[in-house]
């Protein structure tokens, strides 16, 4: 697992954008894993930049988000459809007919999940999973005691995940508690995953991820089997980071 190290947010964004920019550049139809959430906007901003200043061309790019909330319509400003259009998509050339995310309104979610998984097979599979992570340690929503092997499916959010995102709700109470998830095997099997985490509450999560004992119990912990995974962290994230763990690139 590569680590970098970055100083703030901003430059953690700069870092990812890098990695996204470079591997549209080399791979112009990439197949692109994509997350919502805060710690990705600023990427996402950075993209927009890249394309609207120096022309980066998402035209033959294809895109498959992480998760969606279960019972949320695609119009609902707290969706995660609405995020990826609001963010990103209504801002680059990505085709809408390349732009994939979980059906939060399948009346058959098992199917639903499992033509998921069969279109991004289709599609050759994903190039760069872009991740954010949970406090808990999730990647997608894959909560801890998550079963590594599963693919995309229906996932019970956690009273910490519900606590988390009540910021974009409401309520509490409003907060979808079932989504659709890529699952940790889907994950997995991305050919490259960046990992992005910012922030002294994602700190304990970071070490977990980073020099943590493999486990569902720290979902993101399995990322330390993935052939080619980076996190890229800021100072506030990487704060319980053992030295001998720093030692990638600063
Ligand atoms: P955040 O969410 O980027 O809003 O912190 C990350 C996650 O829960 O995976």
């Amino acid at each position: 697992m590569r680590i970098i190290l970055a100083d703030s947010y901003k430059e953690m964004s700069i870092e990812a954008t890098k990695i996204v920019a470079g591997q549209i550049y080399l791979k112009p139809a990439s197949v692109l894993g994509l997350a919502t959430g805060s710690t990705p906007e600023g990427l996402y901003d950075n993209l927009v930049a890249v394309h609207k200043t120096i022309g980066l061309d998402f035209s033959q790019v294809t895109t498959f988000n992480l998760d969606e909330y279960i019972g949320m319509a695609p119009e609902n400003p707290q969706s995660y459809h609405y995020f990826m259009h609001r963010h990103f998509f209504d801002q680059v050339n990505v085709r809408p007919e390349n732009i994939h995310i979980p059906d939060g309104c399948a009346e058959d979610v098992p199917a639903a999940c499992r033509a998921y998984d069969k279109l991004i097979q289709s599609k050759g599979g994903i190039d760069l999973q872009v991740l954010g992570i949970g406090r808990n340690a999730h990647i997608g929503f894959n909560e801890p005691d998550v079963k590594f092997e599963a693919r995309t499916h229906k996932v019970r959010l956690d009273d910490e995940t519900i606590q988390a995102n009540a910021r974009f709700f409401e309520e509490e109470e409003d907060v979808p508690r079932y989504a659709i998830s890529m699952g940790i095997k889907t994950i997995m099997l991305a050919r490259r995953v960046v990992l992005l985490a910012s922030g002294r509450e994602k700190a304990e999560a970071v070490r977990k991820a980073v020099c943590g004992s493999v486990s569902p119990a720290a979902p993101a912990s399995i990322l330390q089997l993935h052939p080619d995974a980076t996190i890229i962290a800021d100072r506030a994230a990487a704060a319980e980071l053992p030295e001998d763990c720093l030692t990638g690139e600063e």
